[in-house]
């Protein structure tokens, strides 16, 4: 190794052990702070955000996902958010498991067929609004809107059209800048759409009727497990699914033809788990230890919390060839961008079906999607894996 080649790997583990999800500085090498990380030092001490463990690698992030009872999801916010407790996020077995019991089954594909036709408009209509113009920012003009207004239909579907609506602001609100202050708002919105639904005697089998008619096995559930259902549905689909359209629609204008790819239906089958798999929206997640525990050599004592690093696992060469870049035609599979074990998400089958009708809608109208000039492409640190603007300029269908 030279003196520089020394220096660099020395600089990489000093900015390790600061490492803050919210450092712009840390941002800007993230992928060779990882490649470092999961080379030299795989659980890695990091006193940013309160301190953590950053578990770094594939094999280790499926470890850590797959014993819940060792690494609990209770107390683990990577971000505290001023919120009370989130279920089922923010819990483990057996609340946990009774809350995706009940919930589960209106997450299905076929349960959530009956909004395909919606979702095809919505999409159209937004596209509407841009076409003319030749150019759009995908993540406020297209993907938000679209993504808020289809994951309030299908939370909330309950609702009256003048509740729905308002809940569709909101969400459009926190997708465009989620702040502590939005977040307690949306929050006080599904408390008081919740209080509606009871006075309703609301009946049916939406996520609302489930939450006030159902039980978490033998038990009533509580109002503070009814409101974080309500509020981790809308915050766990938001920003995620926002997100991946955003990041999708950057590569394409990275990889002139690409596009065509993603013109042929089996795309979706095919493709879309690489791209999840390069630019996972959900960069991170926290656990705490429920006990003393070793993890690839080093002790994790009980009460110490965990990074656990979907992002740098889904880039691991010893999981991935190539893993830094897209590479389709490759039986690729296990990546952890819905996460692993007994939270992996809920809402996969719905993010896949969104992602899939906002590029069949959007590239039937336009071709040739390009980066305008003036772009400023900048991947935001945080929880997030994500672009804070994706402007491009394009040529219409036909
Ligand atoms: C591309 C889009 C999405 C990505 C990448 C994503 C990613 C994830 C990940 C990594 C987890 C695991 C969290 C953990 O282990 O602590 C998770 C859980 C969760 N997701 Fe998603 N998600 C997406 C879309 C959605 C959608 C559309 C919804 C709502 C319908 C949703 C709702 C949830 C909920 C409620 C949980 C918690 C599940 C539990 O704790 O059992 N997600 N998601």
């Amino acid at each position: 190794m030279t003196m520089h080649q020394a220096d660099k790997q020395q600089d990489l583990a000093e900015q390790l052990s600061h490492f803050d999800i919210f450092s712009w500085e840390n941002q800007r090498v993230k992928w060779e702070l990882f490649a470092h990380a999961r080379e030299r030092c795989p659980v890695a001490h990091t006193d940013g955000n309160g301190g953590f463990y950053i578990v770094s690698r594939y094999d280790d992030v499926r470890r850590v996902m797959e014993d819940w009872e060792t690494f609990s999801s209770t107390e683990s916010p990577l971000v505290p958010t001023g919120l009370p407790s989130l279920c089922p996020i923010d819990d483990d077995p057996p609340v946990q498991t009774a809350a995706r019991q009940l919930l589960n089954p209106l997450f299905s594909r076929t349960a959530l067929a009956p909004h395909e036709e919606a979702m095809h408009q919505t999409a159209r209509s937004l596209i509407d609004e841009f076409i003319d113009r030749g150019s759009a920012e995908i993540l406020n003009e297209y993907a938000g809107p679209y993504i808020g207004r289809m994951l309030t239909k299908v939370i909330f579907n309950d609702l009256t059209d003048e509740e729905l609506e308002a809940a569709q602001a909101l969400a459009l609100a926190v997708a465009e800048g989620a702040t502590p202050e939005l977040y307690a708002q949306l929050f006080a919105m599904c408390t008081e759409y919740l209080e509606r639904a009871k006075k309703r005697g609301i009946t049916g089998d939406g996520v609302l009727a489930r939450l006030v008619n159902g039980r978490f096995g033998d038990r009533p559930i509580s109002q503070e497990e009814q409101i974080g259902c309500l509020g981790i549905l809308v915050m766990g689909g938001l920003d995620t699914t926002r997100a991946a359209i955003g990041n999708i629609t950057y590569r394409l204008t990275q990889h002139p033809g690409l596009e065509d790819r993603l013109r042929d239906p089996a795309w979706v089958r095919r493709d879309m788990d690489e791209f999840l798999r390069l630019d996972s929206p959900v960069a991170a997640m926290a656990r705490v230890a429920t006990r003393d525990v070793e993890l690839n050599g080093v002790l994790i004592k009980k009460g110490e919390r965990v990074q656990v690093r979907f992002d740098s696992a889904n880039r691991d060469t010893a999981k991935f060839r190539d893993a830094d870049r897209l590479v389709f035609d490759e039986a690729r599979s296990g990546h952890t961008a819905f996460g692993m074990g007994v939270h992996r998400c809920i809402g996969s089958n719905m993010a896949r079906m969104q992602i899939e009708i906002a590029f069949e809608e959007l590239l039937k109208r336009v071709r040739n999607i390009r980066l305008v000039s003036t772009a400023d492409i900048q991947w935001v640190p945080g929880q997030s894996n994500a672009l804070h603007a994706v402007d491009i300029e394009f040529d219409r269908v036909g």
